[in-house]
């Protein structure tokens, strides 16, 4: 059950140019998230801003939670402000997490720039459940926004990198190294990036015949289910709309019931 609790940060690192790591210690939460759900985070005291801000656990761990962000605005800036010993109020867990079936052959991990946030709190969720690290790919523009790579490999995972300059790594994008690794039926593949990135994995899976899962952003408002101001397109209509709510029904989606070509998801690489 979701719950919301005043939460005092345990841990604080910059861990690349803009992008912070907290821990915050928070049993109740810990006790029953899962890898892909996320919490709404208040960034300030009082009203202003308004609205909280979804962020995925990067980590579960026994009595707290990590979470690994990129300051992009006024609200992440005001996160990223805060310090150990400071308090912060969570609402969570929320959303629907990754599945976590030990029925594939072989899993595979496609992390697109901040978008490998919930990745380390899934690979540590399928180790423990399938036995097997899972294989990571993770895109970044440059090298130094290579994130979690040291965390992938003390957990066993064979790690691909990708940069846009291929300042390390593939020099192009994280799909085509997933393509290079020839995935069969069988395999299944877990992405979460920039949209044009997720559409390219989603389509290649699809043409591969490999099961896909996706973890999507919309911005939200209650996290919950209420107020719908985080819809996206499905290809599957359910109770006479072909709508999914991103806090409710996902974050994460199977990719074949999401609708790529509709106007707000239509991005090509
Ligand atoms: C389920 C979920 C989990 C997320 N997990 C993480 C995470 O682990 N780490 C992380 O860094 N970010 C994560 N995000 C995105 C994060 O919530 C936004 O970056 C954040 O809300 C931006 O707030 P802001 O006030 O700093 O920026 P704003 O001032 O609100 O916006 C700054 C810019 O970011 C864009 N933006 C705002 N919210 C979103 C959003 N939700 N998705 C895409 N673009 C957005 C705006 O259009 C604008 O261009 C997640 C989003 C969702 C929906
Ligand atoms: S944010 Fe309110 S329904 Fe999703």
């Amino acid at each position: 059950m979701p719950c919301i609790l005043d939460c005092p940060i345990v841990m604080r690192q910059e861990v690349a140019p803009g992008h912070v790591r907290l821990a915050l210690k928070a049993p109740e939460i810990a006790r029953t998230a899962q890898p892909g759900q996320f919490a709404m985070i208040q960034v300030a005291e009082g009203i202003y801003p308004f609205l909280r801000r979804p962020m995925s656990f990067e980590r579960i761990l026994s009595d707290s939670v990590v979470f690994l962000f990129k300051v992009e605005g006024e609200g992440t800036r005001l996160l990223e402000r805060h310090a150990v010993g400071q308090r912060l109020s969570l609402h969570g867990p929320l959303g629907k997490g990754f599945p976590l079936d030990d029925g594939f052959s072989r899993h595979i991990i496609v992390a697109g720039g901040i978008g490998v946030a919930p990745f380390p709190a899934l690979a540590e969720g399928l180790i423990r459940k399938c036995g097997k690290a899972p294989e990571v790919i993770i895109g970044a523009r440059t090298r130094d926004l290579v994130l979690c790579e040291d965390d992938f490999r003390q957990m066993g995972c064979l790690t691909h990198l990708a940069t846009d300059d291929g300042s390390i790594g593939h020099k192009g994008f994280a799909h085509e190294v997933l393509e290079r690794l020839s995935p069969a039926p069988g395999a299944c593949i877990y992405a979460c990036g920039p949209m044009p990135m997720m559409k390219a994995v989603s389509r290649l899976a699809m043409s591969l015949g490999v099961d896909c899962r996706v973890s999507l952003e919309a911005q939200m408002a209650c996290g919950d289910g209420a107020c719908l101001g985080c819809v996206i397109e499905s290809v599957r209509e359910k109770e006479g709309e072909k709508m999914m709510r991103v806090c409710a029904d996902g974050p994460v989606f199977d990719a074949t019931l999401v609708d790529w070509d509709a106007h707000n998801l239509a991005y090509d690489l």
